[in-house]
């Protein structure tokens, strides 16, 4: 978009893609139905104008800009066939449309996890409040039929990775409960223990650390490994006294196993991927997951 474009940031919510016109140097208007999204908007940035509309009757005149974005705002809209036209109908002859809208669920993965995860492990008996189909526009093939019916010429399509940076699972959570309309729905129907189930096949990179002593097979290695470890406790302070009484005490209690015999036992209990990311002489540490 070149500067001094005119710019419309339909379904404008906080106004991000307003911002990042602005900043290429266009004149923007950003709508949205909501006066708190508006409010918000207007003080996040005062470079672009904000009011209240709706982006099924858009409040302005045919052919009046050179670009309208919509981010994430047809697939809201109670009619979206009809937010396409009001797109077209206020830019101007050679103009551009820009709108994203949801991947399918298999791709949409942090999305695409709530409602499956409630069936498998909560209450599924639930209504979602009633509105657009969230994933109608996902399937390129669909979203062209629909945009060429509504009058658009060219048409193209980037897939483009929309990333949840959270911490925390609970984060994610609370994104959804707070941030969302017609998802936090499958949250709010669930008892407090189903909540536990849902979180812990929610959480995501879940991560078993295992570190204690290993053997080695090799026993001019174990040898060496052994020596630098005893080495290592008199550098740092224990009385030959003191290591001989830990050696006697273990002897035939402690049964050290090699790194190999680590390895079939996380793969034994079902782990898949076992990384060994630190060893210091004969101490080892493994990550391991699911
Ligand atoms: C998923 S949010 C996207 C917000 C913003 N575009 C963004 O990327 O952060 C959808 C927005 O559409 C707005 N919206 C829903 N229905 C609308 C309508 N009929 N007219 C205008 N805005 C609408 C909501 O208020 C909400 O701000």
């Amino acid at each position: 978009m070149a500067a001094g474009s005119r710019v419309l940031d339909a379904c404008c919510g906080a106004g991000y893609a307003a911002a990042g016109a602005a900043q290429r140097g266009a004149e923007v208007i950003g709508v949205d139905f909501s006066p708190a999204q508006v409010e918000m908007a207007s003080t996040r940035n005062p470079a672009c104008r904000f009011e209240v509309g709706d982006g099924c009757d858009l409040p302005f005149p045919d052919a009046s800009f050179d670009c309208v974005l919509d981010a994430i705002g047809i697939p809201h809209l109670p009619d979206p066939d009809l937010g396409l036209r009001e797109a077209l109908r206020v830019l101007k002859r050679g103009g551009r449309f820009a709108f994203t809208v949801y991947d399918v669920p298999e791709r949409a993965v942090g999305f695409g996890a709530i409602v499956p995860t409630v069936q498998a492990h909560g209450n599924a008996d639930f209504e979602m409040p009633k509105g657009p189909d969230f994933f109608g526009f996902s399937d390129p093939g669909e979203s062209r039929r629909r945009m060429e019916v509504a009058g658009f010429a060219v048409i193209e399509f980037t897939i483009v990775p929309q990333t949840w940076r959270v911490r925390t699972l609970d984060e994610a959570i609370t994104a959804v409960m707070e941030g969302t309309v017609r998802a936090r729905v499958a949250l709010q129907a669930q008892t407090p223990e189903a909540m536990v189930r849902i979180r812990a096949a929610l959480a995501p990179g879940g991560l078993l650390i295992v570190s204690g002593k290993i053997r080695f097979e090799d026993p001019a290695e174990q040898a060496f490994h052994e020596a630098a470890h005893l080495d290592f406790k008199r550098a740092n302070g224990y009385s030959e006294l003191e290591i001989s009484g830990k050696r006697s005490a273990l002897e035939g209690v402690m049964i050290v196993d090699t790194e190999a015999q680590h390895r079939q036992y996380f793969s034994a209990a079902g782990f898949r991927t076992v990384r060994k990311w630190y060893q210091c002489l004969n101490w080892a540490a493994f990550l391991v997951e699911p």
